[in-house]
């Protein structure tokens, strides 16, 4: 193991959550929590509440700038938020999502793109969606020394060959076929499978037929673990929501309301108060401004 000059290498990653981990999880606990984030502050927060896999997700696409589907994110976007969500996270282990048309080309653009997510987003490993038809690409990220998360299920990057964002699995030609590709998945070294938008009775045969976690959305509660988006989580959506989504807050409406009272003391007056203003300049004129004191330009608290 090797160390930077101040010995934080091998004392950072004990602190991490690992994909190896997240593997070994499987039919031992716990369930894994995992849910997405996209900048410093939200992924500090996420954390701090201790949740196992925070996903930079290409979600951000419809989240972060309001796209209607996931397609036009692109590989340095994803980089971008990665490294903003990396600074932040000091145990949950950080996976990146492979933007549409990043891998799909050839194993070897797979390779290329999963490399430029770990070097330049800064993510411990990476996720792609697809089952049969991606498991050379999987193989070949995994033997590149990439960990990597599977994604069967309903797959928002082929939104317009599905027709939709319609739940996946339904029949048993249909439910089959989930399970075959969770298991070419398994077969290529993933160390996880998120399962998205499948019938209950269907993620269940999928979790005990294959030896990796299973990581829910959508997808009951027989997965080895749940993934979220965290504005969903938080009641920061508007507008319709997918049924499988719960919210634990109402974060939305806090910041409508804080924002409100805000706009009003503005326009009243009543903010900022002389508890929010620096010392008078008029009161310390006997010398040149310290250190510490905020005339001098130096210790402001922002
Ligand atoms: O992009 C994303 O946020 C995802 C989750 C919904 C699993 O893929």
């Amino acid at each position: 193991m090797y160390s930077d000059g101040n010995g934080r290498g091998a004392a950072a990653l004990a602190r991490k959550v690992t994909a190896p981990e997240i593997r070994a999880r499987k039919g031992r606990g716990p369930a894994i929590a995992m849910a997405t984030a996209y900048d410093f502050t939200m992924a500090r927060l996420v954390d701090e509440a201790g949740i196992d896999v925070i996903l930079v997700g290409d979600s951000l696409g419809m989240v972060v700038q309001g796209l209607p589907n996931t397609l036009p994110v692109t590989l340095e976007e994803t980089c971008y938020h990665g490294r903003a969500v990396a600074r932040a996270a000091v145990r949950a282990h950080v996976v990146g999502d492979m933007p549409f048309m990043s891998y799909q080309v050839s194993p070897a653009q797979a390779v290329e793109s999963a490399g430029r997510l770990v070097k330049e987003g800064a993510f411990e490993s990476v996720k792609l969606e697809g089952g049969e038809d991606m498991a050379e690409h999987v193989r070949r990220i995994v033997r590149a020394g990439v960990p990597v998360m599977g994604h069967v299920g309903l797959l928002p990057q082929s939104v317009h060959a599905l027709g939709g964002f319609k739940v996946q699995g339904r029949g048993s030609e249909g439910a089959a076929k989930i399970v075959r590709d969770a298991v070419a998945l398994e077969e290529a070294g993933v160390y996880a499978i998120v399962l998205e938008a499948v019938p209950p009775d269907v993620a269940e045969q999928v979790t005990s037929t294959v030896g990796v976690p299973t990581i829910g959305i959508g997808a009951g509660a027989a997965c080895d673990g749940q993934v979220l988006v965290c504005t969903d989580l938080l009641g920061m959506s508007r507008g319709h929501a997918p049924r499988f989504t719960k919210r634990y807050a109402e974060l939305g409406d806090a910041i409508v309301d804080a924002m409100q009272r805000y706009v009003s003391e503005v326009r009243s007056g009543a903010f900022p108060g002389p508890e929010h203003a620096y010392k008078e300049n008029r009161a310390d004129e006997s010398g040149p401004p310290r250190v510490g004191d905020g005339a001098a330009g130096v210790g402001l608290r922002h």
